[in-house]
């Protein structure tokens, strides 16, 4: 059965739309590109297309990808004081010559939508309520619970430790929370052996960043495949990181790439402005 990430994202920026309506001032979410990397200009286009869908005011500043540090962290903080934007995403990857630490703490943990902040972090690991969640670790975990799949009990297997989907998925998951409360397992890059983890999971998160990685034979027969990867091919066509096509045939659920994870991440990072809003008691 296919997760269609695409409809419920809709539903989900559908109610969106209703609640913002009501209130007095518009929400609103800064944008910072550093660079032309082709592929974050689409992100960020994508992402400011479902703000002015959902009625969220966006606003976007364009950077060189010579800008210093320095700067860079300058415009942010501009962006901490002024009281209209109630989110600030910093597109990511950064160019060499800036830190992402540095970057991510620059932001007032009050803004950070992306849940990046080390506060934010740290929210989530100690599983303290109010902190902002990366927004594509959230969306899986709202695309499971839509789609009636609990991860409580189950053995999950994360493949992938990178800061934006599996270290903070497996804290998430890992929460002594009825609908959190999974066993969890990160193989990544130093797994040795990593088809031999993989093939226990009930439920398998690709987020490894690696075209087709994930083949049946890593597969336990009716597990749920979660694919975050979203990679390009030589002759243009968008794939993830699992090879959707053996995959399906013995994965009892399955995430479409594109059509999956994507829009969840966009759905969350609304609902993550509209939570900055809220709790900043503007509405
Ligand atoms: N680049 C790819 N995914 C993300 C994300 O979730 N947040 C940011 N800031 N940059 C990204």
């Amino acid at each position: 059965m296919i997760l269609d990430g695409r409809k419920i994202a809709a539903e989900i920026r559908s109610d969106i739309k209703i609640r913002v309506r009501e209130w007095k001032r518009k929400p609103a979410i800064a944008f910072v590109l550093v660079g032309g990397h082709a592929a974050s200009v689409a992100y960020v286009n994508a992402k400011k297309k479902a703000c002015a869908e959902v009625g969220i005011g966006s606003v976007l500043l364009e950077l060189a990808d010579t800008v210093t540090e320095r700067e860079l962290v300058r415009q942010i903080e501009a962006l901490n004081k002024n009281e209209e934007i109630d989110g600030i995403l910093v597109q990511l990857p950064l160019p060499k010559h800036i830190s992402n630490q540095v970057v991510a703490t620059a932001i007032v943990p009050e803004k950070d939508v992306d849940g990046l902040h080390p506060m934010n972090a740290g929210k989530l690991l100690l599983g303290e309520e109010g902190g902002f969640i990366p927004c594509t670790p959230l969306g899986i975990h709202v695309l499971l619970q839509k789609s009636q799949i609990g991860v409580s009990g189950k053995h999950v297997v994360i493949v992938g430790r990178g800061h934006l989907v599996g270290k903070p998925l497996a804290a998430l998951w890992m929460q002594k929370r009825s609908d959190c409360n999974a066993t969890v397992t990160v193989v990544h890059r130093g797994t040795e052996n990593l088809a031999k983890y993989t093939r226990d999971a009930e439920i398998l998160v690709a987020a490894m960043g690696q075209a087709h990685f994930i083949r049946k034979e890593m597969i336990r027969p009716k597990a749920v495949v979660v694919d975050v990867g979203i990679n390009r091919l030589a002759n243009g066509k968008l794939v993830g990181d699992v090879d959707y096509d053996e995959v399906s045939k013995i994965a009892s659920h399955i995430t479409p790439v594109p059509g999956g994870v994507g829009p969840m991440t966009i759905a969350m990072l609304l609902e993550n402005t509209m939570k900055g809003y809220m709790q900043r008691g503007l509405c």
